[in-house]
């Protein structure tokens, strides 16, 4: 018999649902093995392959230019590492906007390749619907929506206005009457958030929304301090872009110095 304490059961979509009201929930971006492997090991209950690798990975300005394809090679990698965090993987731009049939595809790809869930952006009724009915938990995602950065006129707090705020109760009514079993809201001021939160029964996972939510989602890269810009909402809880940068001039310093390797690297 093992003495070892029993793991911590693996998150699943109800499991993440159920938290909402009664413990907060974590989550967090990842891409690629071992920054999904340290998320894992952390306790973050859900790890997102996020379409942002568009811009955090990529080096794009949206994430627009992100397929299918590399939301599938992504989420294979993240879903070998993920031992306990549910792993939801991001529908790309144009995989979901066509018809129903066509979100429907792209969603089962991103399950085939280890997802837990899928997310979408915006007022897609119908395809959560329709990937619901095909067994797979939706995450949906309001406010601010990168996808729609074009029409939105840019990356802009959304929800300021009475009227505003009206249409994203109503779009996250009709997504929790669709299925949807979690929501981001992104970029939405801390008091309509606070109100989002309590009119639904889906958990509300906010970035730049306020500690109101349910819980929190922020970018990897954001977070550990890779990306250069410091973004208002959110926190840099290292400076690891720093600590690289200085690592590599070391190594640059020391292999042009001859100072490495040294003789405990060699053989
Ligand atoms: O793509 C992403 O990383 C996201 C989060 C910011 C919510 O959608």
């Amino acid at each position: 018999m093992s003495s070892q304490t029993p793991a911590s059961p693996r998150m699943t979509a109800n499991r993440v649902q159920s938290k909402k009201g009664k413990e907060k929930i974590v989550c967090l971006t990842a891409y690629d093995y071992f920054s999904a492997t340290f998320a894992d090991a952390a306790g973050v209950d859900v790890i997102l392959v996020g379409d942002s690798l568009g811009n955090v990975i990529q080096g794009h300005s949206s994430t627009l230019p992100v397929t299918l394809d590399q939301m599938v090679y992504h989420t294979e990698i993240v879903a070998r590492a993920a031992k306990r965090a549910l792993v939801v993987a991001d529908m790309p731009f144009g995989s979901y906007q066509v018809s129903t049939s066509q979100a429907v595809d792209s969603a089962i790809q991103l399950m085939r390749a280890g997802a837990g869930a899928v997310k979408l952006e915006g007022p897609y009724y119908s395809e959560v619907q329709a990937i619901l009915k095909a067994g797979i938990p939706v995450m949906a995602h309001i406010g601010m929506t990168p996808q729609s950065v074009h029409a939105l006129g840019g990356f802009k707090v959304q929800g300021k206005t009475e009227s505003d705020g009206e249409r994203l109760l109503l779009e996250l009514r009709a997504l929790q009457e669709s299925g949807a079993f979690a929501v981001v809201l992104e970029l939405i001021p801390s008091e309509l958030s606070e109100r989002l939160t309590r009119e639904t029964l889906m958990a509300t996972i906010g970035i730049g929304a306020g500690v109101g939510c349910d819980g929190q989602i922020q970018v990897f890269h954001d977070l550990l301090g890779i990306t250069p810009h410091h973004l208002k909402h959110a926190k840099r809880y290292g400076e690891i872009g720093q600590a690289m940068q200085d690592a590599i001039a070391a190594y640059v310093g020391e292999v042009k110095s001859a100072s490495f390797p040294t003789k405990d690297n060699s053989f």
